[in-house]
């Protein structure tokens, strides 16, 4: 009979060594090797002769397959970023830092589906079932049809809900669950993996939508849900900052829908509520248009978003000047503010330099590149932009400006909440409607001396 090797896995990153070793080769990680015995044990079919496989059907491409019935919730913020509601057999992972309200976001859920005319059950591994009531109590879900569990043993559970059928079950979270067969602790990358590979093949098998909330966390300490998103149909994460009021469930996989769909939130000491107008919210009252603020008109998803940049330019008193950054990538901003210094003559050296993008939003978006720059500049020169305005457009690093996508539907959000005018880069499908004025720019020079009369 084969011997069981042993090998020992990354908590961190998953990469998987045969020899125990300080550091991980994979992520560079000190102290997260960790020995396991891998998941299938016992003789495969091949060891004991049978070497030869079933023959599997082929079919064709073309076929005609009927969309998959979905379930709303109610909540549109919610089915948007499902992809148009709940897919019957579909395995899903929302992700988020500890305490950001993914389990306030879940059971929610749970009491609106369970309202949609869903059996739900609700599992918790790491609440008792009273800490589950009271906060349904103080979420005003007390009477919703939904079932409770405490419990961690994944057996337990699998075989509870084989006997009973539910139509949508959630797990929070994938961590606290804990696999039998499998040699290890809870919370470990083979006890997550298997714990997620065992829900997802239920879900799959029985037709039961199956969500499983996972924690993140930087440290590695726990496993993070990046090992098993690749598994899962559809992965969500809930984001926002800390001291926000705002949170933002993020669609970045999805097999029944569109991703970098965004669901936005507001938290309430009654709970989640919707924002279905979210480019208000990230806008400052007043609008007035002053040194070192910017509105871009960005796109998330399908929807178009409105958000403020700010940019904050001062005389650093250090020898390594400070670049600081909320809701944006610190590397793209390095770039920007090179292109700035090579093409524009706009050097930032001696300058610390603070960017924030109102609200606790988080663009990834390259369009956001040109409000970026319009922030800094306007900070630098503390000279305002024209006011009602907005600013989209991705810089490339020789200072050209290039078009981006769904430039009509960013003009379209700009004019509803009364925007007069727009600087894009030019080349872009552009066609305005009366009482918009389109200002577009072919680089970054250009737009720095139309703007600011400098450069
Ligand atoms: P919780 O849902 O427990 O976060 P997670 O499951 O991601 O760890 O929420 C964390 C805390 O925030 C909890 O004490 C409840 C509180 N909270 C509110 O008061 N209102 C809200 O709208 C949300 C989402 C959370
Ligand atoms: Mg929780």
């Amino acid at each position: 009979m084969a011997r069981v090797q042993t090998r020992f896995v990354c908590q961190s990153c998953g990469t998987v060594a045969s020899k125990w070793a300080g550091q991980c080769e994979g992520c560079g990680e000190w102290n997260t090797l960790v020995e396991e015995t891998p998941l299938s044990s016992g003789p495969s079919k091949t060891a004991l002769g049978n070497a030869r496989g079933r023959r599997i059907g082929l079919t064709d491409l073309a076929g005609h397959e009927p969309p998959p019935p979905r379930t709303h919730s109610g909540a549109a913020e919610l089915d948007r970023v499902l992809g148009g509601g709940l897919v019957p057999g579909s395995a899903i992972l929302v992700g988020g830092d500890p305490g950001i309200g993914k389990s306030t976001l879940l059971l929610q859920a749970a009491a609106a589906f369970a309202r949609a005319g869903l059996s739900v059950v609700y599992v918790s591994g790491e609440e008792a079932t009273a800490q589950v009531r009271m906060r349904a109590r103080r979420l005003g879900l007390q009477e919703a049809s939904v079932q409770l569990a405490a419990e961690t043993n994944l057996r337990d559970i699998l075989t509870t809900l084989e006997e009973q059928p539910p139509q949508l079950v959630i797990i929070d979270s994938i961590q606290t669950m804990w696999n039998d067969r499998v040699d290890s602790a809870p919370g470990s990358v083979a006890q997550v993996r298997s714990a997620a590979h065992e829900l997802t093949v239920f879900a799959k098998k029985r037709g039961i939508a199956v969500v499983m909330v996972g924690h993140v966390t930087k440290e590695g300490q726990i496993a993070g849900p990046r090992v098993v998103e690749h598994m899962v149909d559809t992965v969500l994460y809930f984001e926002g900052e800390r001291g926000h009021q705002f949170r933002i469930l993020r669609s970045v996989k999805n097999r029944f829908g569109p991703t970098d769909e965004i669901g936005v939130f507001e938290m309430t000491g009654a709970g989640l509520s919707e924002v279905s107008n979210p480019s208000a919210l990230f806008l400052s009252e007043g609008g007035e248009a002053a040194p070192g603020q910017v509105v871009f008109a960005g796109v998330e998803g399908t929807r178009p978003v409105l958000c403020e940049i700010q940019a904050l330019v001062s005389p650093s008193p250090h020898s390594q000047p400070r670049r600081s950054t909320v809701g944006w990538d610190g590397g793209r901003l390095a770039m920007v503010l090179a292109v700035l210094e090579a093409r524009c003559g706009l050097p930032f050296a001696g300058l610390d330099v603070y960017l924030n993008v109102a609200g606790g939003l988080r663009i990834g978006e390259p369009a956001a590149d040109l409000a970026v720059a319009a922030a800094l500049i306007s900070a630098r020169e503390d000279s305002a932009l024209p006011p009602k305005c907005v600013v989209f457009g991705e810089i490339s690093l020789s200072g050209a400006l290039r078009p981006v996508g769904q430039t009509e539907n960013r003009l379209k959000e700009a004019q509803k909440l009364g925007f007069t005018s727009a600087i894009a880069p030019s080349g872009g499908k552009a066609s305005t409607d009366k009482g918009m004025r389109l200002m577009q720019m072919a680089d970054l020079s250009g737009f720095v001396g139309e703007i600011f009369g400098a450069g």
